[in-house]
């Protein structure tokens, strides 16, 4: 099978819009009802692509799980496999949140390596480092991380080399488990770990600070079953920001968290662009001449890195000289080629990428080589003049809940096209 997207560009994005449910939040949080004695509810969920693969890992482990509308029930109490398959679990990183749940739930688990983006060497050490520095045996050999219940399994004060989200989560995760009191130090702060440790707490869970870089837990205690709704995914809202600015056009955003865009809004403000917030609610506004910036990727309150590539693509058309520096992952610049494709000026020195604004991209044929990077593809292929094809578009599926019938909201000629191998033509284009 072959997923397209074609787009038309030139197009000014008018009109509102609502943000889906959080992405990296949900795929937290479905994990984390495994934890409980009862089945919980939880609703806002994207429909996308990584909620489904977490609804067939945890169908396969014997839980009764239904999702339907945004809605997922699970019930945790079949549960009687700690070894999701490698099929599932490669195709998608957060499936590492899996490792200390089983645990928990069940002494023991069997979790292959984990997938996801291919951005760059993406280790799991500090994950690895929470879980051991809290009593569990771990072991990596195979490419499969089996961990165990020891006797000293139980509360202690982790120290995170590195702020990272999935090391933060899982060492959360586990010491909700671990009888005692856990304090971990420098800990990530992004919105979905507060989300996930607020769905920790409903279930009956004692966890503090989770926002700040220390979160404190008390462990071992029986967790319960929950009704739970998802925050609306930060990145999705600050890709919309990007293509409404970036088109010059004029769009309300609903459903959003203002306080989550900060970073985002305060570049935006600086390249020109009207941003005016009102509680859920953000409207961008664009007209004439946007000036260039530099944006150094950060943890959060910085500016994410998931927003570096869409961000990246809009600068392509500004006139001027703009920095975009990433400090987060390693490989991050790897869609800038296609961009390139379309008439972009952009050098990638080291952890930087310069880019001289052109008047115009062009639309052609382009790949999204990861889930963001079809973010950057989408925005691009917004402001080229004429169509452009995006490929790659499973990756885009992961992230982005029905992102063309959004942009079709809002004006733009967007079409998602699924073909069967034999059929798709590639002189049609
Ligand atoms: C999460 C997000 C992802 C986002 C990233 C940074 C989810 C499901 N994904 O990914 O969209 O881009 O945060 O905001 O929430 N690192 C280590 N050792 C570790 C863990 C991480 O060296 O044990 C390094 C990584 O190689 C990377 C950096 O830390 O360079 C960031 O990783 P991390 O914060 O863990 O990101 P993820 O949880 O993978």
């Amino acid at each position: 099978m072959i997923e397209t997207l074609l787009i038309d560009g030139g197009v000014r994005l008018k009109g509102e819009v609502t943000v889906s449910g959080g992405k990296n939040a949900a795929v937290a949080i479905i994990p984390a009802a495994l934890l409980a004695d009862s089945p919980s509810t939880i609703e806002n969920l994207p429909d996308i692509d990584d909620v489904y693969c977490l609804r067939d890992i945890l169908i396969w482990l014997g839980a009764d799980v239904t999702f339907e509308h945004g809605v997922m029930s699970i019930d945790p109490r079949g549960i009687t496999r700690n070894d999701p398959p490698y099929e599932l679990v490669r195709k998608m990183r957060a499936s590492y949140y899996l490792v200390p749940v089983l645990l928990g739930r069940m002494g023991s688990s069997c979790v292959p390596m984990p997938g996801g983006c291919d951005i760059g060497n993406r280790p799991i050490d500090q994950t690895i480092k929470g879980l051991t520095s809290l009593g569990a045996d771990v072991d990596l050999s195979g490419g499969v991380i089996r961990a165990q219940v020891t006797d000293h399994f139980e509360g202690t004060e982790v120290f995170l080399d590195f702020p990272s989200v999935g090391a933060t989560i899982n060492t959360m995760l586990t010491a909700v488990c671990a009888k005692g009191a856990t304090t971990i130090h420098n800990a990530a702060k992004e919105p979905h770990i507060v989300d996930t440790a607020n769905f920790l707490s409903s279930m009956g869970a004692w966890v503090k600070g989770a926002g700040t870089d220390v979160i404190r837990i008390r462990g071992g205690r029986p967790l319960h079953g929950s009704n739970y709704a998802v925050i609306p995914d930060q990145i999705e809202t600050g890709t919309l920001m990007i293509a409404a600015a970036a088109t010059r056009g004029d769009v309300m955003i609903r459903g959003a968290i203002p306080t989550h865009m900060e970073s985002l809004t305060a570049k935006l403000l600086e390249m020109g662009v009207h941003v005016n917030e009102a509680d859920d609610r953000i409207r961008v506004r664009a007209d004439g001449k946007l000036r260039p910036i530099n944006i150094k990727t950060q943890v959060y309150p910085g500016f994410p890195t998931d927003l570096q590539q869409p961000m990246t693509a809009m600068l392509a058309s500004v006139p001027g000289s703009s920095y975009v520096t990433e400090t987060i992952f390693e490989n991050r610049f790897r869609y800038v080629d296609e961009l390139r494709r379309m008439g972009a000026n952009i050098r990638v020195l080291e952890r930087t990428a310069i880019v001289e604004g052109v008047p115009q991209l062009r639309g052609t044929r382009i790949t999204a080589t990861d889930l963001r990077a079809g973010a950057a593809m989408i925005v691009a292929a917004l402001i080229a003049e004429g169509r452009s094809e995006i490929k790659g578009v499973k990756y885009i599926m992961r992230g982005y809940e029905r992102i063309d019938e959004k942009l079709r909201l809002l004006g733009a000629m967007a079409i998602h096209k699924t073909y069967a191998d034999n059929e798709y033509n590639d002189d049609e284009f």
